[in-house]
């Protein structure tokens, strides 16, 4: 599949079939992430990647937003090492995104679950959680998980209609052509 037509069908897709995703498929998505940009190319990315089925429905109990995992027959955890770069949160964030538009090209449905500065409950960070179910090392911080997938929802394409020019400034912010 051609870039940009990657880019428009990427949606969050949060249902999944029951299909597992063939391990090729997995190796792919991974490489992607590992071509991803770093600050400095200190590359501090971990990826937790998880297909047992109970542990997958225990992260869909990280918080109400990764409920969505339920049905997920594959997650990544997208971590990064702050020990090795201060500017983690960036790689893996970007990391992420190369892991959710490898999936899109591969025709697989992937959504981020936000995991970084939220809660699990009133006393436990959604971090906290993750890191105790997958025995994650302290410095080894928790940014996201992404559910992956065979889709079981149709989603429509990005449009043009959603490219906001007027956010777009040229040499000054307020000059929009
Ligand atoms: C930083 C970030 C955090 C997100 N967290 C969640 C989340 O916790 N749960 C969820 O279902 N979707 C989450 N999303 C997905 C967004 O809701 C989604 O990207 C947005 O609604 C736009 O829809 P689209 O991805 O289909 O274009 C997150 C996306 C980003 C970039």
């Amino acid at each position: 599949m051609e870039f940009f037509e990657v880019v428009k069908k990427r949606r969050s897709i949060r249902r999944y079939q029951k299909k597992k995703v063939p391990k090729e498929c997995v190796e792919k998505i991974l490489e992607a992430a590992f071509y991803s940009p770093s600050s400095r190319n200190r590359r501090p990315w971990h990826f937790v990647v998880v297909d047992e089925e109970g542990l997958i429905k225990k992260l869909a109990q990280t918080r109400p937003a990764l409920e969505f995992l339920e049905t997920a027959p594959l997650a990544i955890v997208v971590c990064g090492d702050e020990e090795i770069s201060s500017a983690w949160v960036f790689d893996a964030s970007i990391a992420a995104e190369h892991i959710q538009l490898a999936a899109t090209a591969l025709g697989l449905g992937a959504c981020w679950g936000h995991v970084l500065d939220r809660m699990h409950n009133e006393e436990r960070s959604a971090e906290d959680y993750v890191r105790e179910l997958l025995g994650i090392t302290d410095h080894i911080r928790i940014l996201c998980v992404i559910g992956i997938g065979y889709p079981a929802e149709e989603k429509s394409k990005h449009s043009e209609k959603e490219v906001m020019w007027e956010r777009v400034h040229w040499n000054g912010f307020g000059h929009n052509l």
